[in-house]
């Protein structure tokens, strides 16, 4: 693995060695032990392209544990305000002896733009671009459910709301099948989830009572307002009213079921105070575990290098 782009495509073996190898920096990230040298003397610049709280700060607490050197462009002060293209600020950044780049990005495919343009010995991490991809949330949602779950092979996850617009979904639902998940469930309005999940082996439901019936694990998702326009954009009262997870219905999903989001969350919207609150929400040790999973993928890709073309 020479770049972490996406999590679809991943074999099985290559996700459970990532889960694996996070599970031996988690006292490194929960600071028993210090630091560890795997990345002395590299440089990671994080890209933040697009505003983010949790994925940047676990990014930079992860290569802060890893020792490497830590450089956080602002891009709102960046001459990219004046009109440089990325190309030509990775290219600059390059020249600044860059080791790997975290890019996060609203314009789907830009990580991918990078990656075909860095040397050989430069690694890109994707932090999230456009609606496509999150991967490392996704590996992190994965450690997740597999500390508290052990194993996907009896497990039905359902993952609730503004699927159309969430990359956290489709990496969810590609890390989750190819683990072995026995049952991945999508809950949402019609016009919030995307026609092509009955392809990906996934179930459909728009009944949220019927969606988390039964489930070990339920995700929920923000409304991604920030993507909508128009007809999409439903009322949050309205969304609440039908969509939002509240005590009684998460009493529908297994009583040992555990809740988790990915943030930030929007309280009343999708998921109710006393839910996030309460005692089936891992969604704060899903933050938690961000830091591990995160020193694990730079780890593993800074440590194989592509050849030069
Ligand atoms: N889950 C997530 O990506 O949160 P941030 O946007 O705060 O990084």
């Amino acid at each position: 693995l020479i770049h972490l782009l996406s999590v679809e495509g991943l074999p099985k073996d290559i996700l459970t060695h990532i889960l694996d190898t996070a599970s031996t920096f988690v006292s490194v990230s929960d600071r028993e032990v210090k630091k560890v040298p795997l990345l002395r003397g590299k440089s990671v610049f994080n890209l933040f392209f697009e505003n983010s709280t949790r994925t940047r700060t676990t990014f930079e607490i992860a290569a802060t544990r890893l020792s490497a050197d830590v450089i956080n462009l602002d891009i709102a002060r960046s001459s990219a305000s004046k009109g440089e293209s990325l190309l030509d600020t990775i290219a600059n950044l390059s020249a600044m002896a860059a080791d790997l780049f975290v890019v996060r990005h609203s314009e789907s495919g830009a990580p991918y733009l990078i990656a075909q343009h860095v040397a050989p010995h430069v690694h890109v991490v994707n932090a999230g671009d456009g609606r496509h991809s999150h991967p490392t949330q996704g590996l992190l949602d994965m450690y997740t459910i597999r500390h508290y779950k052990k194993d996907f092979s009896n497990l039905t996850v359902a993952i609730v709301g503004d699927v159309l617009h969430s990359r956290v979904a489709r990496s969810d639902i590609h890390a989750l099948t190819t683990l072995g998940c026995a049952e991945v469930r999508v809950v949402g309005p019609k016009t919030l989830v995307p026609g092509d999940l009955k392809e990906m082996g996934v179930r459909v439901f728009h009944s949220l009572e019927e969606g988390i019936k039964g489930c070990d694990v339920v995700i929920m998702l923000r409304l991604q307002n920030e993507r909508m326009s128009g007809a999409l954009l439903p009322s949050s009262q309205e969304y609440f009213k039908r969509y939002g997870l509240t005590p009684e219905r998460l009493a529908l999903a297994k009583p040992d079921a555990i809740v988790m989001h990915p943030g930030p969350i929007n309280r009343g919207v999708e998921i109710d105070s006393s839910v996030v609150d309460g005692k089936q929400s891992v969604i704060l040790p899903q933050v938690t575990f961000g830091i591990a999973v995160r020193m694990a993928v730079m780890g593993i890709v800074a440590h194989n290098v592509r050849e030069a073309a």
